[in-house]
């Protein structure tokens, strides 16, 4: 029996498209940062009385079908470790209110930590990040705090998560405007799929990533959170022109997105320094220096509302004990 806590990422620089579906080989490098606010816990107990994995997820007991991706993780388990026995998995997610921003990154962070320890398995972070990968693509990021990249490798050996930056030592912080917690209809896996297949723009995906990893790595290290910003705006764009450009096409964006996006472009121009960026869902995450923390809230929660809007500082990496 182990326990695992593993913080959720966002990425500045965007994991989207796979070499390898069936192993999770990202076509491009991916750069995130991990958020304080929104975690998982997962305890896994491997039970030779068991008959099936159990999985309950905030102490919902889940169905054949929801648990089907982490049935298959823990087969991937036992097999590393020559485990023949069934397991609980109890996780719960920590997101403030309804967030809608529960990712598959921290939830399979902290599955791969928690039942690789529940095995036997002494993994170090690496190995960790490697099996995570297997669970969700993002997960491999959420291993470690701060800022992390993941390295897109070439193979099951070569593609794991690097930090950049664990204890991010200046004032880059990120706000989340809530405008929409419901479940995203279309989701990464399938949507990444599609723009590699059917978008004409995709060609230039890598070259783009590969132009933003080597910038956003210049500018994490003269800590310049606008340079960082803009590099992340630009690259989340782009990305959601992969999108808009598949046949057919689609997008995440809803209208309030589009109200998210103006409002931080008008902060801008009068003169407070944030960015935005957008992951596979409506919500928008917005970068910038905690100095100008409040009059961001201030001006976001009168057009959102204060409840809508989460703060969070940069997070720790996974922690896993034996209970
Ligand atoms: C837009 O990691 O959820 O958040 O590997 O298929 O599980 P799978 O996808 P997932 O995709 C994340 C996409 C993204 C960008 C990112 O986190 O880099």
């Amino acid at each position: 029996m182990a326990t695992a806590k593993a913080h959720t990422n966002i990425a500045l620089v965007k994991y989207w498209g796979k070499k390898d579906q069936d192993m999770i080989i990202p076509q491009t490098d991916s750069l995130s940062l991990t958020l304080d606010e929104f975690y998982t816990t997962t305890k896994v107990t491997f039970d030779d009385q068991l008959s099936s994995d159990q999985v309950s997820i905030n102490s919902n007991l889940l169905g054949d079908q929801a648990s089907q991706k982490v049935r298959n993780f823990l087969d991937l388990v036992r097999k590393m470790s020559g485990t023949t026995a069934f397991a609980r998995v109890e996780s719960q997610n920590h997101v403030p209110t309804a967030a809608g921003l529960a990712s598959s990154a921290s939830a399979f962070a902290a599955l791969a930590g928690a039942a690789s320890r529940a095995a036997g398995l002494n993994l170090d972070r690496r190995d960790l990040s490697r099996l995570a990968r297997r669970g969700s693509g993002s997960a491999t990021r959420s291993i470690y705090g701060g800022l992390v990249e993941w390295q897109r490798g070439h193979d099951d050996a070569t593609s794991y998560a690097k930090p950049i930056m664990e204890e991010v030592d200046f004032g880059l912080e990120m706000l989340a405007i809530m405008v929409d917690t419901t479940a995203k209809k279309i989701s990464s896996r399938f949507g990444m799929q599609q723009s590699v297949a059917s978008s004409p723009y995709y060609k230039v995906w890598p070259e783009i990533v590969a132009h933003d990893m080597a910038a956003i790595k210049e500018a994490i290290a003269a800590r310049n959170i606008d340079a960082i910003g803009e590099i992340a705006e630009t690259n989340a764009l782009r990305m959601h022109a992969l999108t808009l450009s598949a046949e057919p096409g689609f997008t995440y964006f809803d209208s309030d997105t589009l109200k998210a996006m103006r409002a931080v472009r008008a902060l801008r121009d009068n003169g407070i320094h944030c960015y935005f960026t957008m992951d596979a869902g409506p919500n928008v995450k917005v970068i910038y220096d905690r100095q100008d923390r409040q009059s961001i809230f201030k001006a976001l929660a009168t057009e959102f509302g204060a409840d809508r809007l989460v703060v969070s500082k940069p997070g720790p990496g996974i922690k896993i004990w034996n209970d």
